[in-house]
């Protein structure tokens, strides 16, 4: 097991920082699952959700723990929810990331565990987070992770409620929404927050879409949960630049280089032995320009042709097979 992280839980543990411990636990869990130690990654995994949800049940009913939120707000007028919430245990959390990018996350997810040790030097953690870059790189897989790994839930807010087609119901959906937010630590996620707040100069009907991104500006500065605020967007360009500025980190996830490739299809395909004489530079050469989500594909389809062929061990047929797939698939894309 890696010392440095052991090192930092006992120090955790003399601190009585309860929120450091849990996170580090977590990492644990997933330092044993790269290790390939899956039997023992999900058994530690399913002894700290147990722990983290009988402390929840422990809080009384005004508990600001994040597995003690009140009734998730409704929208007024026909009772639908707001957002969709999603609990610790189904948080999906493992990424391929450039090294670069891997560590922002890690500094967001640091900071916050650490947040009331920054206070005391009257420092804030990084909680208004936005995620940007292209389709299928990982922003909704990312939002997952930095919940999972600060051990907060998920508040994925449903844009198909929340705006209204009435007037002014949009402005009184948001402000619950952000007021749920801050009632109990949790991560809201705004995904493809650009529906919401699109660029003033994109727009005819200019007065509403102003007073819902001012009002948006508005709440996302004046946001003082415990939590994360996390938006994602695959645009940038068309996005109000006032919003950009409200927002502590600005983080853009980008379509995986070559060795990022090589590590997402790897893993994606762990299950079963590969061949040796896979060429693997060229295989992940041949796949440069593609998302992860395609590569992840990639990945499925090959390990699921040699499944239906009868054998046990992908070869670079089973891959190739999977590619040119793909590549015809790209090429009839509209
Ligand atoms: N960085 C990554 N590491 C591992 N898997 C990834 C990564 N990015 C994407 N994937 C895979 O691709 C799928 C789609 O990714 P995700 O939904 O996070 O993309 P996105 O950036 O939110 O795309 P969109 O702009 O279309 O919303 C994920 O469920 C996951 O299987
Ligand atoms: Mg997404």
């Amino acid at each position: 097991m890696n010392a440095t992280l052991l090192k930092r839980l006992f120090r955790a543990i003399h601190s009585g920082s309860g929120q450091d411990v849990e996170t580090l636990c977590r990492r644990i869990v997933d330092e044993e699952k790269k290790l390939g130690h899956e039997r023992v990654a999900e058994d530690l995994g399913l002894i700290l959700n147990k722990v983290s949800g009988s402390k929840s049940e422990r809080q009384p009913a005004s508990s600001t723990q994040a597995g003690a939120l009140a009734p998730l707000p409704t929208s007024r007028r026909d009772s639908a929810p707001l957002f969709h919430e999603v609990t610790l245990g189904g948080l999906r959390h493992d990424m391929v990331l450039p090294p670069a990018v891997e560590s922002r996350f890690q500094r967001i997810e640091k900071e916050l565990a650490a947040r009331s040790r920054l206070a005391t030097f009257g420092l804030k953690p990084r909680q208004r987070i936005l995620l940007y870059g292209p389709p299928g790189c990982g922003k909704s897989l990312g939002a997952e992770r930095l919940a999972w790994n600060t051990g907060l839930n998920l508040l994925k807010v449903r844009f198909d409620t929340l705006l209204s087609s009435y007037f002014g119901e949009t402005l009184t959906n948001l402000r619950r929404v952000f007021d749920a937010a801050a009632a109990a630590p949790c991560a809201l996620f705004l995904d493809e927050c650009d529906t919401l707040a699109r660029s003033r100069t994109e727009r005819n009907d200019v007065g509403e879409v102003n007073r819902i991104t001012n009002a948006l500006l508005e709440m996302l500065e004046n946001y003082q949960g415990q939590g994360l605020v996390i938006a994602a967007t695959n645009l940038d360009s068309s996005l109000d630049s006032a919003l950009f500025r409200r927002f502590d980190e600005v983080l853009k996830i980008p379509l995986p280089a070559i060795s990022e490739i090589y590590r997402l299809l790897t893993t994606t395909m762990a299950a079963l032995p590969t061949e040796k004489s896979i060429k693997w530079k060229e295989v992940a050469r041949d796949m440069d320009g593609m998302s992860c989500s395609e590569v992840v594909q990639v990945g499925q389809n090959a390990a699921k042709h040699s499944v239906l062929e009868g054998r046990k061990t992908i070869s670079a047929e089973d891959i190739r097979f999977a590619l040119d797939e793909i590549h015809e698939r790209l090429h009839q894309a509209p």
